[in-house]
């Protein structure tokens, strides 16, 4: 490294009095930290990015090769998650107030929609990307934990919408009901009941155990602020974007029918048609959309996609997302 030039000197000279500015503002000896500066070493990817912590959890609990897939796999859903719920987290802010800029809003739930459409893409991963008679195997080594208790999704969900919304087929009249009663009528519950028994599945009572009173928190947290109810507090105009309508519908499309449908594909081809889902439940009436009929939006639908959520309205989504790339040709199995 040659000389300074004297634009590199005067560019030079005006960092050092910012950094004396700084320094001295937090009451620290400048010159002690450039003596700092001339001994630290630089920072090194594997330093920053954990590489080496981060690639040593996927700890299989069987021999069988296909598992760390399923484990990695899930790991990157788990961080894609992170990614959507930190979008959702900035827009809702009650300090910054971004959603009262539509800009946020194109950016924060164009940024959520990348997402899902990634993870709506790589479900192949899960369904041809593994082999059955592995899976079967390694899967009864796993019970009774499920993607099911993956908290994360429960937490996307409140964020997007009221508890109203998440009633499924119970829902309607259910405003004037205490928060508390509600949650225990929220759609996936019935995801954790044994088929024989009616009783909740061991996968069910462990996920309460640990998260109910969470989830309880997040319920209030985002009574008054999840995307759907600041959406509805909008100005007239903002409410009417055609641009901000067509992404929140996609949001609900992605999410509520793509993301699972490519669920239930993979667990189709994974799990034969009289198996059931973890601890005995009923996953072929429990994972399609349109028994569930989960609508985060239902301001932005007429009343004919509602009623047709999941069945021919999803259908022809499923088409349009497959010619917009969003998601693989696959044959969809029920
Ligand atoms: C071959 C792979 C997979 C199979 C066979 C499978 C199977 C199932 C089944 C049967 C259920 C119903 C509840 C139960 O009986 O456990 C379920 C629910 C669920 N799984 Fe998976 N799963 C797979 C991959 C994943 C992945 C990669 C994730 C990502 C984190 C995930 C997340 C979930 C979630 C969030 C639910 C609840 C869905 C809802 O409430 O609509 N699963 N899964």
């Amino acid at each position: 490294m040659g000389k300074l030039t004297e634009e590199e000197l005067n560019k030079s000279i005006e960092y050092l009095h910012a950094l004396n500015d700084k320094y001295d503002g937090i009451g620290q000896d400048f010159l002690q930290y450039m003596e700092g500066l001339v001994h630290s070493t630089g920072l090194k990817y594997w330093d920053y990015i954990h590489s080496d912590s981060l690639l040593g959890l996927q700890i299989p609990r069987t021999d069988y090769p296909d598992e760390i897939i399923f484990i990695t796999y899930h790991q990157i859903c788990e961080l894609y998650f992170k990614l959507i719920k930190q979008e959702l987290n900035l827009l809702t802010n009650l300090e910054t107030k971004e959603f009262l800029d539509i800009n946020s809003w194109y950016k924060r739930i164009g940024r959520v929609n990348n997402y899902f459409k990634h993870l709506c893409n790589s479900f192949d991963i899960m369904k041809s990307g593994m082999d059955p008679r592995e899976f079967r195997a390694f899967r009864m080594a796993l019970l009774p934990a499920s993607g099911f208790q993956a908290v994360a999704f429960r937490h996307i969900e409140i964020m997007s919408t009221n508890l109203n919304n998440l009633l499924g087929t119970e829902k309607g009249g259910q405003q004037e009901v205490l928060l508390e009663e509600m949650y225990q009528h929220i759609y996936w519950k019935s995801g954790g009941i044994d088929m024989r028994s009616g009783k909740k599945t061991l996968t069910l009572l462990e996920f309460e155990k640990k998260y109910d009173k969470e989830l309880m928190r997040w319920l209030r947290k985002y009574k008054f602020r999840n995307i759907n109810f600041l959406y509805s507090r909008l100005d007239k105009e903002a409410k009417k974007d055609k641009k901000l309508i067509a992404l929140l519908r996609d949001f609900d499309v992605l999410l509520n029918v793509h993301w699972k449908l490519s669920h239930l594909m993979a667990s189709s081809r994974h799990l034969p048609k009289d198996d059931q889902g973890t601890g005995g439940t009923n996953w072929r009436k429990f994972l399609p959309p349109k028994f569930q009929k989960i609508i985060f939006f239902e301001t932005l639908w007429t009343d004919e996609e509602k009623k047709d959520w999941g069945k021919a309205g999803v259908l022809k989504a499923f088409k349009e997302n497959i010619e917009k790339g969003w998601m693989k040709p696959n044959k969809f199995e029920e």
